[in-house]
């Protein structure tokens, strides 16, 4: 039965969405449908389909009581919405429907697992929240939340785990047909922790055990984990809230996490071995990864952080775009990332150039545009006599410009948006050490009217930030101190 708090969000978006015309949102990376968008939840592959909710505020441009918005996509890149499938209308959470994941169950039927949220008055007048997990069970549109909800609750958390910071299950099925969940949730010294839980018919849960402690290493509180296998290895993605930055590392405050390790099966022990960023760029948190029908593994993200989310104004009609879909791979111990394949077929009108020398500022006949897919390959004109500076400049007119600009004397890449038309003092510029010898680096840059990814050296880092410029600043230019040799593939996306 539909909860009448579902009944109008699924009123409401559907006449919201449409004061929205094509060209006031992304083209192949999905936004809210209305109002406010923030994690990717229940990724993955049903009915035929893949299946993207989220983190949804159908009522405002900000962040509110939590809905599941939902889209469904044959190729990741372009998105049908549906009717939003989860609005917080029980007890349990009745403050909202946070963070989870689905599984397909043996009868065919969809399981999602989320995070209810039920805040608490206290006798000191302060709010307590309860986070619990719960289920719902559905057809691929409608869910019915399960009647022994919540499914994990304090009474599952070993001694001295937090029931206020317990959220976001990540589960899967295993082989042999049992499930397993592995969930952020905060020790008593107030560092993150994530636990995991098993079952053997996705209805009835135990803790199994503490996984990975953070130790108060990589910030504090871990936010949506995922846990997979990749190339051999074993890889947890996880968002950690309040990030120190080391060296290059972890600037974003709100931050990304990647751990590399062996996992032994037998006694579910995680061995780290390697950690890095997953994201260098501005925007990017809370990704969520599934396994393709044809085993490629893909992680989409929220393209955004919480650190710089308040600054558009109130008024838009809506707020918060996922990442573009990225397929993963271990390359040298470290994650990799590049774009996934269906990309390709969006490709149109090839521009290339081969050799051209720049120096100073360059403009190339026909390089320009805001839905773009664009390869540079640089190198110095002579590596005995290095350039100081690259720069490349795009969403750019009389007014407006964002860059990368690339020092290969400290091989030190930047991103700069603080000509993107933003009126706010938000997080502008982020630095990137980057692997570059003798000057050269490889560059594939994907713009998509609001938003900018940049896959540097074939996926080995990765950089994204929003940009809310005019759509009418579309132009490209190449600069260099020094000289440089560049190659140009360019295509426009469509
Ligand atoms: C991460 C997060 C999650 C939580 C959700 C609430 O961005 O804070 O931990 O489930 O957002 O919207």
């Amino acid at each position: 039965m539909t909860s009448q708090a579902l009944r109008e969000a699924r009123i409401y978006e559907e006449v919201a969405e449409k004061s929205v015309s094509a060209e006031e949102r992304p083209e192949f990376h999905l936004s809210a449908r209305t109002g406010w968008m923030n994690d990717p939840n229940g990724f993955s592959c049903y009915g035929g389909k893949y299946h993207m909710f989220y983190q949804y505020h159908p009522y405002d441009s900000h962040w509110g009581p939590m809905h599941w918005g939902h889209a469904v996509s044959e190729d990741l890149l372009h998105w049908e919405y549906l009717p939003a499938a989860l609005a917080p209308d029980e007890t349990y959470d009745r403050n909202g429907c946070f963070s989870g994941s689905a599984v397909t169950l043996p009868d065919g039927r969809q399981m999602l697992m989320y995070t209810g949220v039920q805040q608490l008055r206290l006798a000191n007048g302060g709010i307590r929240d309860i986070q619990t997990q719960c289920l719902a069970v559905g057809d691929g549109v409608d869910y019915e939340k399960y009647e022994n909800n919540p499914v994990l609750d304090e009474k599952d958390l070993p001694e001295g785990c937090s029931s206020a910071d317990f959220r976001d299950p990540k589960m899967w099925r295993k082989e042999d047909g049992t499930y397993c969940c592995v969930v952020g949730n905060r020790p008593a010294d107030g560092s993150g922790q994530i636990l995991l839980f098993t079952s053997k018919d996705g209805f009835s849960w135990e803790f199994k055990k503490v996984l990975i402690a953070n130790n108060n290493r990589f910030g504090k509180m871990w936010e949506c984990p995922d846990l997979f296998e990749l190339d051999g290895r074993m890889v947890l993605l996880t968002s950690p809230q309040d990030m120190l930055p080391q060296g290059f590392e972890y600037h974003n405050g709100n931050g990304t996490l990647c751990l590399i390790g062996d996992y032994d099966e037998k006694t579910d022990t995680f061995t780290e071995e390697h950690d890095q960023s997953i994201d260098y760029g501005i925007d990017f948190y809370a990704p969520q990864t599934i396994l393709t029908p044809d085993g490629r593994r893909v992680m989409i993200g929220w393209m955004q952080n919480w650190d710089t989310c308040n600054f558009r104004s109130r008024n838009v009609a809506w707020f918060g775009q996922m990442s573009l879909p990225r397929e993963l791979f271990i390359k040298n111990g470290r994650l990799y990332q590049r774009p996934i394949k269906e990309l390709e077929n969006m490709r149109h009108n090839k521009v290339e150039y081969h050799d051209i020398s720049v120096s100073g500022t360059v403009r190339l006949e026909g390089v320009k545009g805001r839905r773009i897919d664009m390869e540079l390959t640089l190198r110095p004109e002579d590596p005995r006599n290095l350039y100081q500076k690259f720069a490349v400049r795009f969403a750019q007119n009389d007014q407006y410009q964002s860059s990368f600009s690339f020092r290969p004397r400290e091989s030190v890449l930047k991103i700069d948006r603080k000509f993107s038309g933003s009126r706010r003092a938000i997080i502008h510029q982020r630095r990137s050490l980057v692997n570059s010898k003798d000057g050269e680096l490889k560059m594939r840059i994907i713009l998509d009217r609001f938003s900018v990814e940049a896959f540097i050296n074939d996926g080995e880092q990765v950089m994204s930030a929003i940009i809310y410029t005019d759509q009418e600043a579309d132009g490209i230019s190449f600069f260099a101190d020094g000289t440089v040799k560049m190659d140009v593939v360019k295509y426009d996306l469509c």
